[in-house]
């Protein structure tokens, strides 16, 4: 909830302005008060009367406006909100901010405040990933600037990409979480995801083909209720959330020393895909081809994380969930599967090639736990991650 919380909110000029309506919508519903200042740019996606109608406030729009100075000066404008939301942030906000200039009223309160700022980036995925937005992005993040987004998609200029502003309640979480005010602040979560690579020799290594997509999704997500994630990931094809702390290993032995660290948590998350065997000893020297044939590789199994975690004594996390990845009767093994493994939640899933889930967008879960067996429709990966998130937030809290 967001009661007795002041949002300013900077409403740049892209078509994503749009969203922002509704951001305002989810924020009063919410408890929140929201100030709106519009660029002269966003005037032409949305009317201030709109947006003023919706905050119920003065939509303020301009520096030199002399009853604005009289009511409220600038500074105190910049300085009188809990947090500074910037919704859309264009690729010419963004450059104002990370270059210091003040020539209208949002870049100059931005300027001004003293208050944590949060931008949601809205552009076209060439600006997105033009030279000069990269150095702005690293510039702004360095100045302590948070960002949620953008997303990759369609975009409304029939390019897809990131670059798509975050959906509205994605940009609440967000915002709850830089507050302070999510339902899982307080809590530590632990997420482990991505393959591991089990070297053969210097070269070589074995792997399997999980993108790291869920994990990652599942670790953001859990960050935007305002978690403290530790993300302990093998080299995944997909970066690394923001506001994470992120622990990167290669083999299963170090995500299995990575994860011990990490502990004592409220929950852990198993959504790697562990090697379950290494090569006894990997060779220090590239293998060579010989006249004597083919090599040999001898396996050793790989500690089971999942397994070990879940049947601790000591510092067993309140809730332990684990993923099967399964090829056929997917229920049947994930429930022996989850009692096997001493874990409380098991999130099973179809991987056989012609799902294309793994390494693809979409995922169809079972969440297997003491109530039975519950299907989740076929959706995003995103999607999947934050019913997740809700749930794990319900099942700490209760
Ligand atoms: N897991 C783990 N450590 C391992 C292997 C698996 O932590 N060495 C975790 C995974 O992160 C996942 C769960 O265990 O949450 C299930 O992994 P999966 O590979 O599907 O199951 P296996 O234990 O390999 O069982 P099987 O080979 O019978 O499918």
């Amino acid at each position: 909830m967001l009661a007795s919380k002041r949002i300013l909110l900077i409403i740049g000029g892209g078509i994503a302005a749009y969203k922002s309506l509704d951001l305002i919508r989810r924020l009063k519903e919410r408890g929140a008060a929201v100030t709106p200042v519009l660029t002269r740019a966003a005037e032409e996606f949305v009317t201030p009367l709109s947006v003023a109608a919706l905050a119920g406030e003065k939509a303020y729009r301009d520096l030199f406006d002399l009853t604005d100075e009289a009511e409220m000066g600038h500074i105190q404008l910049s300085r009188s909100a809990d947090l500074v939301v910037v919704a859309p942030a264009t690729a010419d906000l963004m450059g104002k901010m990370a270059g210091g200039l003040a020539n209208d009223l949002a870049s100059t309160l931005l300027m001004a405040t003293d208050t944590p700022v949060l931008c949601a980036p809205a552009m076209n995925v060439r600006m997105w990933d033009h030279p000069a937005t990269r150095r702005n992005f690293e510039q702004l993040q360095a100045d302590g600037i948070r960002f949620v987004g953008p997303n990759e998609g369609d975009m409304a200029c029939g390019e897809y990409g990131p670059g798509r502003m975050s959906e509205p309640l994605e940009i609440v979480a967000a915002i709850e979480a830089s507050l302070g005010s999510g339902p899982l602040s307080g809590k530590r979560i632990l997420v482990t995801s991505g393959p591991t690579h089990e070297p053969i020799d210097p070269v070589r290594y074995i792997a399997n083909r999980s993108s790291g997509a869920q994990g990652t999704a599942i670790a953001r997500a859990l960050s935007a209720l305002g978690a403290e994630v530790v993300f302990v990931t093998g080299p995944a094809e997909v970066p690394a959330p923001d506001r994470v702390e992120v622990v990167r290993v290669e083999t299963a032995q170090q995500m299995s020393d990575a994860v011990d660290s990490a502990l004592p948590v409220d929950a852990g998350v198993f959504a790697a895909a562990v090697a379950d065997w290494r090569v006894a000893s990997a060779s220090d020297r590239k293998l060579k081809k010989t006249r004597d044939g083919l090599p040999a590789l001898d396996f050793a199994e790989n500690p089971d994380i999942l397994k070990r975690v879940a049947k601790l004594d000591d510092g067993r996390p309140a809730l332990v969930v684990g993923f099967a990845a399964e090829t056929d009767n997917v229920i049947e093994h994930a429930t022996a599967k989850r009692e096997r493994k001493g874990c409380d939640w098991i999130i099973a899933n179809d991987v056989s090639p012609a799902t294309g889930i793994m390494g693809g967008a979409e995922n169809a879960v079972i969440l297997i736990s003491d109530d039975g067996a519950e299907e989740w429709p076929r959706m995003g990966k995103d999607a999947v991650a934050e019913r997740l998130a809700h749930k794990i937030s319900d099942a700490l809290a209760g």
